[in-house]
């Protein structure tokens, strides 16, 4: 049986009309191990990032970004924990996104952080590059790794990629990259609707 994980395929089926990138975007884990992200092309998912919105305009969001093949790479991907580290070798590359509070505390920090990597995943869907975020890493570890300050930390890391062959995927890989996508409904979400 061949199982198609395209975009098309994978698109949420929402309730309302969404922009086409929003609604395609999903996060794959069978990446092509050869496809190298063009340089400018990466320059320009970093600018989306660089331009998100943030409180005061403080600007706490720092990356660490490092292509296939090179030591940062390899740095980034042995602080994954082992499930992730199965499939995210194979992007093209991996970002760690640092929230760096060293000129400011505010509340929002992390949020921003969020804002702007959701920005560098809308633009880079975009541009026909796949994105998966990760939780699952060992924030010591990358801190020590990159020498990060006390008030520099990875909050998430993220792949990208181009969308790979499924078939070299183990079966547990497997059923989740062909298990339906699911949300719960916009009722549940809503505390108030008024
Ligand atoms: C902050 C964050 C942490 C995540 N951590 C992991 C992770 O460690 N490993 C993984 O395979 N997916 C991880 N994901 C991906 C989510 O599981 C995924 O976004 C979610 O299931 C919805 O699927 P979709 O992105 O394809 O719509 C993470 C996503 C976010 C936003």
């Amino acid at each position: 049986m061949t199982l198609i994980t395209d975009t098309i395929s994978r698109a949420a089926i929402t309730d309302s009309p969404l922009l086409a990138t929003l609604a395609e975007r999903w996060s794959p884990r069978a990446y092509d191990a050869d496809a190298v992200i063009a340089d400018d092309t990466l320059t320009t998912i970093l600018e989306a990032a660089r331009w998100a919105p943030s409180a005061s305009n403080s600007q706490p969001a720092r990356y660490i970004v490092a292509r296939r093949g090179t030591e940062s790479f390899t740095k980034i991907h042995d602080a994954l924990i082992g499930f992730n580290q199965t499939w995210a070798d194979s992007a093209s590359v991996l970002i760690a996104n640092v929230v760096d509070t060293t000129e400011n505390t505010n509340p929002w920090s992390v949020y921003d952080v969020g804002q702007a990597v959701a920005h560098l995943s809308i633009q880079a869907q975009h541009d026909g590059i796949h994105t998966h975020q990760m939780g699952g890493f060992d924030a010591a570890a990358l801190a020590q790794a990159f020498g990060l300050t006390e008030t520099q930390t990875v909050i998430s890391v993220i792949a990208l990629g181009v969308l790979g062959n499924i078939d070299g995927l183990s079966p547990e890989l497997l059923a989740r990259e062909s298990a339906p996508r699911t949300r719960k409904t916009l009722d549940e979400l809503l505390l108030v609707n008024d």
